[in-house]
């Protein structure tokens, strides 16, 4: 059994610097309370779901908030090889590198990503970041321009975060008006061993994708009939 719980506070973190502070305490005992004590099931939730969106074959993933890298692991397990993860906490990061899922790993305050330069993944995970002094619900715009057209973004979230009002309301907002549409959605465990529960819910983005890379137009022939050919 891990020292010291800190799954009881996580809840009650409010600010950036609480929330980091957190994370580099908790990391060394992160995995013992919430996967071994826990049963933690959003990981497997969410990698499952987005592989049942995407076929896992050549899609690159940022996985938000990856944490120790259990969701990038549980990703991997479903047949995604090209992750990259980010997180606020070093010590995680640290972790996350240690298992040897992550492409590339970087450490980033996404509440913080106001303009990302240009769509580059064709898939975002969030699992257990979206909550109370974690992610704010408005960043999931921001994940959603980070994707292609019509790439997916992954969420999986507890009850109380839920129930909290904020990501509904802005999962209605972004479907009204276009951004991207709900193709799924599922509530269910969370963290079973304490009796939480939570939903998962996978975004697809909207728009238009871009051209692919056509082949240089078919020159016409100098004779008549072929000129008058036209081109499948
Ligand atoms: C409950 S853990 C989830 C980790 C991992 N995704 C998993 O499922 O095990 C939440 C993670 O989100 C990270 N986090 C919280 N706020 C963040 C922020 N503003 N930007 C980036 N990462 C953040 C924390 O450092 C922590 O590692």
């Amino acid at each position: 059994m891990a020292d010291r719980h800190f799954l009881e506070t996580a809840y009650d973190l409010e600010t950036t610097e609480q929330v980091r502070a957190h994370y580099e305490a908790w990391s060394t005992t992160y995995d013992t309370e919430i996967e071994e004590e826990n049963n933690y099931a959003q990981p497997a939730r969410c990698a499952t779901a987005l592989a049942s969106t995407l076929t896992p074959d050549g899609v690159r993933v940022l996985d938000v908030g990856c944490g120790s890298g259990l969701s990038g692991l549980a990703l991997r397990e479903v047949g995604f090889t090209a992750i990259d993860g980010c997180d606020l906490s070093p010590a995680m990061l640290e972790l996350a590198g240690e298992t040897g899922v992550y492409d590339h790993l970087f450490e980033a305050d996404m509440n913080q990503l106001l303009e990302p330069p240009h769509s580059t993944y064709d898939a975002v995970t969030a699992v257990g970041v979206f909550s109370f002094g974690h992610l704010k619900a408005t960043v999931l715009r921001g994940l959603l321009a980070v994707l292609r057209p019509g790439g997916a973004l992954v969420i999986g979230l507890n009850d109380h975060f839920w129930d909290e009002g904020s990501i509904p309301a802005e999962l209605n907002s972004i479907e009204a008006d276009g951004t991207a549409e709900v193709v799924f959605r599922e509530h269910g465990d969370h963290l079973p061993g304490a009796g939480i529960e939570g939903w998962v819910v996978v975004l697809s983005k909207l728009g238009t994708p871009p051209e692919p890379d056509l082949p240089p137009p078919v020159q016409p022939l100098s004779s008549g009939h072929a000129a008058n050919q036209t081109v499948p």
